[in-house]
C-alpha cells in the first residue's frame, strides 16, 4: 500500500483497489449485486459488526461485509482510486452529489453553527443551504467572489463559524472563488473548508493540496463521465471520512454495488476524457467568443492577465475544464430557437459526460431560486450552459454555428 500511495494517479486509477487473487482471478472486479452477506459463524457476525461500528482500523475489505447499505466490495476500488486522484488520505462515495453534500452537512454541522457558502452554487445546493439546513437551526450566509477577507470576517461577526463551503468554478457561470482566502478564514475560526470540485475534477484542481479539509463531487459528472450513473464523492482526511461513512450507514446515502463498480471503471479513463473534453471546449470557446450572435463567453481559457479571476486561475487551477457558458443576443426565445436547432449537441441538464449537452439555466434550474437572485449571479434569460463532450470539435462547432444562424 505504501508503494501504491507513491505512484501517480494515472497508475492508481487503473490498478488500485482490486486484488484479482481474492476474486477467482477476475481481472476486473466482479459486481456483487447482493443486499446482504452470509456470516460463516455467529462469532464472525459479531466481529464484523464490532469492526463496522467500532473504531477498528481494519476495513470491511480486509475482514468481511455485512449488508450493502453499510459497505460493499464494489465501493472500495472507486474510493481508493478517487483518494489517489485527489491526493487525499481517503474517500467515500454516495448515492448522488446531493447525497454527498447532505451527508457532509449532517455530519459536521449542529444547530447554531454558522456556514458561509459561495454564490453561485449548483441550484440544489443553494436550495439546501437556504431551506432545509436553516430549518435545522444552522445559520447560513452566502458570499461572492468579490468579497474580501475583511468582508467575510464582518459576515462572521459573533457567529460560530463551523464551515466555509466553496463551489469553484461555480455552476453555471464558471466564476472562480479564491481558496486561499477561504482557507485562511476557515483556519482562523477552526472551521472546515469544504470545496465542490465537480466542474474541474481532480485532473485540473486539487483542493486538498490547497488547504481544503474536504473535496466533494457530483460523481454523476466527470468522475462517472458517461451519463450512466448518479453518484457523489467526498475526499479528505481519514478521520473525517470515517465519520462520513458512519453517517452514510445511518442515513443510507450508500451507492449501489453497480454504481460503485461503474464509478471505479470510469476513473480509469478520467484523465483521457477530461483532457480531450477540455481541448474541445477551448476551441469551442474561441469560436463562440468571435461570433456576432454571442455577447459573452465564459470559459477559463479566455481569462486575461489583469483580471482578478485570472490571478485565481493561475494559482489554483491546472487547466480550464470543459464547461462553457455563453450569452446569446436577445433572451429566452432566441435561446430556445438555438437549443431546438442543434442536431448533435443534446438538450439536457447534466454535464461531464462523453456527449455534449446544452441547457438553459434561467428556466432549467430549481424554481426556488428567485429571478432577481439569478440575475445577480450572472444567470440571465440569454445564458446557455454547454458541457463539451468527446465528439470531434469541428463537428461540434459546425452544429453550434448552424444553430446560431437560426437565432
Ligand atoms: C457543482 C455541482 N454540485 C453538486 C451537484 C449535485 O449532484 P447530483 O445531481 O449528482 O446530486 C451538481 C449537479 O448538477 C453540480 O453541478
Amino acid at each position: 500500500m505504501a508503494d501504491e500511495k507513491r505512484r501517480q494517479p494515472d497508475t492508481n486509477s487503473v490498478a488500485l483497489g482490486h486484488d484479482a487473487r481474492r476474486h477467482l482471478g477476475s481481472l476486473k472486479p466482479p459486481i456483487y449485486e447482493t443486499s446482504t452477506f452470509v456470516f460463516a459463524t455467529a462469532e464472525e457476525g459479531k466481529r464484523f459488526f464490532e469492526i463496522a461500528y467500532g473504531d477498528s482500523t481494519e476495513t470491511s475489505d480486509e475482514v468481511g461485509y455485512i449488508y450493502s447499505r453499510l459497505d460493499s466490495p464494489n465501493l472500495g476500488p472507486a474510493e481508493s482510486r478517487l483518494a489517489a486522484w485527489e491526493e487525499a488520505e481517503d474517500a467515500a462515495i454516495f448515492t448522488s452529489g446531493m447525497g454527498a453534500i447532505t451527508t457532509v452537512l449532517l455530519t459536521f454541522l449542529r444547530p447554531g453553527d454558522f456556514v458561509l457558502y459561495s454564490l453561485p452554487t449548483y441550484g440544489g445546493t443553494t436550495t439546501l443551504m437556504n431551506g432545509l439546513l436553516t430549518d435545522f437551526g444552522v445559520i447560513t450566509q452566502s458570499f461572492r467572489s468579490t468579497d474580501t477577507s475583511a468582508d467575510l470576517e464582518t459576515m462572521v461577526g459573533e457567529h460560530r463559524l463551523a464551515m466555509v463551503y466553496v463551489e469553484t468554478p461555480a455552476n453555471p457561470t464558471n466564476e472562480l472563488f479564491d481558496l486561499e482566502i477561504a482557507r485562511d478564514l476557515a483556519g482562523r475560526h477552526d472551521a472546515r473548508l469544504v470545496v465542490d470540485n465537480t466542474f474541474l475534477s481532480p485532473v485540473w484542481q486539487k483542493p486538498i493540496a490547497q488547504g481544503a479539509d474536504l473535496s466533494l463531487h457530483s460523481a454523476t459528472k466527470y468522475l462517472g463521465g458517461h451519463s450512466d450513473l448518479t453518484a457523489g464523492a467526498v475526499c479528505g482526511g481519514s478521520d473525517d471520512i470515517a465519520r462520513l461513512r458512519h453517517t452514510r450507514y445511518e442515513i443510507g446515502t450508500t451507492p449501489s454495488p453497480s454504481t460503485g463498480w461503474l464509478l471505479g471503471r470510469s476513473l480509469e479513463t478520467l484523465r483521457l476524457r477530461v483532457e480531450q473534453q477540455t481541448r474541445n471546449a477551448t476551441q469551442i470557446a474561441a469560436f463562440l467568443a468571435g461570433h456576432d450572435k454571442v455577447s459573452r463567453v465564459s470559459h477559463l481559457s479566455l481569462l486575461q492577465p489583469g483580471d482578478p479571476q485570472h490571478e485565481i486561475y493561475k494559482r489554483q487551477c491546472e487547466g480550464p475544464g470543459a464547461m462553457v457558458t455563453f450569452e446569446i443576443e436577445g433572451g429566452e426565445s432566441e435561446c430556445f430557437r438555438f437549443l431546438d436547432a442543434m442536431e448533435l449537441v443534446r438538450l439536457a441538464t447534466s454535464l461531464g459526460g462523453t456527449e455534449s449537452l446544452a441547457s438553459h439555466p434561467w428556466t432549467m434550474s430549481p424554481p426556488t431560486v428567485p429571478a432577481a437572485e439569478k440575475r445577480s449571479i450572472g444567470v440571465t434569460p440569454g445564458l446557455i450552459r454547454l458541457s463539451v463532450g468527446l465528439e470531434d470539435a469541428g463537428d461540434l462547432i459546425a452544429d453550434l454555428g448552424g444553430a446560431l444562424d437560426t437565432v
